[in-house]
């Protein structure tokens, strides 16, 4: 049996926003109750599609600053930055090796960061799925919090853990380690666990407020798409009021959001805010018109959101203490990392 064992990351790339919050963070948060915790700031990955940055070691410390807003307690549990723990770059360059270039070319994030321009994107920007497999298992963690965008990603890191399990199975056995467990059918004994992914909740994926059909992503390039994190309560009022909508009342029943994407984003929204299913929310304000469900939804998201801005500021401007809790958690990360890598080497027969 592996230990349960809950990892996940973000990148330090743009302002974090109520897509990460909702799809992430919250999830996060939650989880630190009954499982022991690694979270993230993925450095790393920050560079595969845009290699130089203004001011990175800010953008790192605003990641951790919210992560502590939103509740994550880094003495229980362990928050850090990746590029602190070299391990994870070792253990990608091997799964780099365990991969093979066809599963890398299917990812859907990959064709939609590399646009029509291929050729030219990063090698690394290709290699990113082999990263985040490597962040995940230099951990051997189990369970992994994220949005539904990484549904094809997580696959992956299955994969790649099944093959190395597989290929190195009679070297994994005669080092010593490793545990016996099915996987399908398949009675194997692994060294990687099987990462299952936790992507449920009312709002998996949360939408852009200008295309419902599009994400809400720190990559838009417009404003107005996103709700950020770091939004004082005039610019969410503002940026909800002026979201995409259709001029009809709002549905009573679920299936009437069929179709109106935008319309189901807001309520999907308001549902994950207020930790109730869409059906509730409808119950609540089926028949009405937008006029009437913005000004709530704005009361509501300033309400859940603006105690974490405030915490935010306040963390940001102590840069000091910032750093020193991801120097610790770099130190306690290392010494697990450090473990899985010896084992590793020694299962390649380095
Ligand atoms: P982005 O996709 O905005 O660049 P990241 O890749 O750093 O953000 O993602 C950080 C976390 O937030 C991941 O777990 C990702 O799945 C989640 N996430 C990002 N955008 C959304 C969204 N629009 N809805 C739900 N979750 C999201
Ligand atoms: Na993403």
């Amino acid at each position: 049996e592996f230990k349960p064992l809950v990892f996940s990351g973000v990148q330090p790339t743009g302002n974090l926003h109520l897509g990460n919050y909702l799809g992430a963070i919250r999830k996060f948060v939650a989880l630190q109750e009954n499982n022991d915790c690694i979270y993230c700031v993925v450095d790393l990955h920050s560079i595969t599609a845009q290699l130089v940055h203004e001011d990175l070691k800010g953008q790192i410390r605003s990641i951790a600053a919210a992560f502590i807003a939103s509740g994550i307690d880094p003495n229980k549990h362990i928050v850090f930055n990746q590029s602190a723990v070299p391990q994870h770059a070792e253990l990608a360059w091997i799964f780099n090796c365990v991969a093979r270039i066809g599963w890398m070319n299917r990812m859907t994030q990959f064709k939609d960061k590399a646009g029509k321009d291929r050729e030219n994107a990063s090698l690394g920007l290709l290699a990113y799925p082999s990263l985040m497999a490597a962040d995940i298992l230099v951990y051997r963690a189990t369970h992994v919090p994220v949005g539904d965008d990484q549904k094809q990603h997580l696959e992956l890191t299955r994969d790649i853990a099944q093959k190395f399990n597989i290929d190195f199975m009679e070297h994994i056995r005669s080092a010593g380690y490793g545990v016996d467990m099915v996987v399908g059918e398949e009675p194997i004994h692994a060294y990687f666990p099987p990462v299952e992914p936790l992507i449920g909740g009312a709002t998996p994926r949360v939408m852009s407020l200008r295309d419902g059909t599009k994400k809400m992503s720190k990559s838009d390039p417009s404003d107005l798409s996103r709700v950020n994190l770091m939004d004082d309560a005039e610019t969410i009022s503002k940026k909800i009021r002026k979201a995409k909508t259709d001029p009809d009342a709002l549905p009573s029943e679920v299936d009437g959001l069929k179709g109106r994407p935008e319309a189901d984003n807001l309520v999907g929204i308001y549902a994950a805010l207020s930790d109730k299913t869409k059906e509730q929310v409808l119950a609540e304000f089926g028949g009405q018109q937008f006029s009437v469900f913005k000004p709530a939804l704005v009361d509501l998201a300033v309400e859940v959101l603006s105690p974490i801005t405030a915490e935010m500021r306040r963390l940001m401007g102590d840069t000091a203490h910032i750093d020193a809790i991801l120097r610790d958690g770099g130190e306690r990360a290392r010494a697990r990392a450090e473990k899985t890598m010896r084992e590793v080497r020694e299962i390649i027969g380095f």
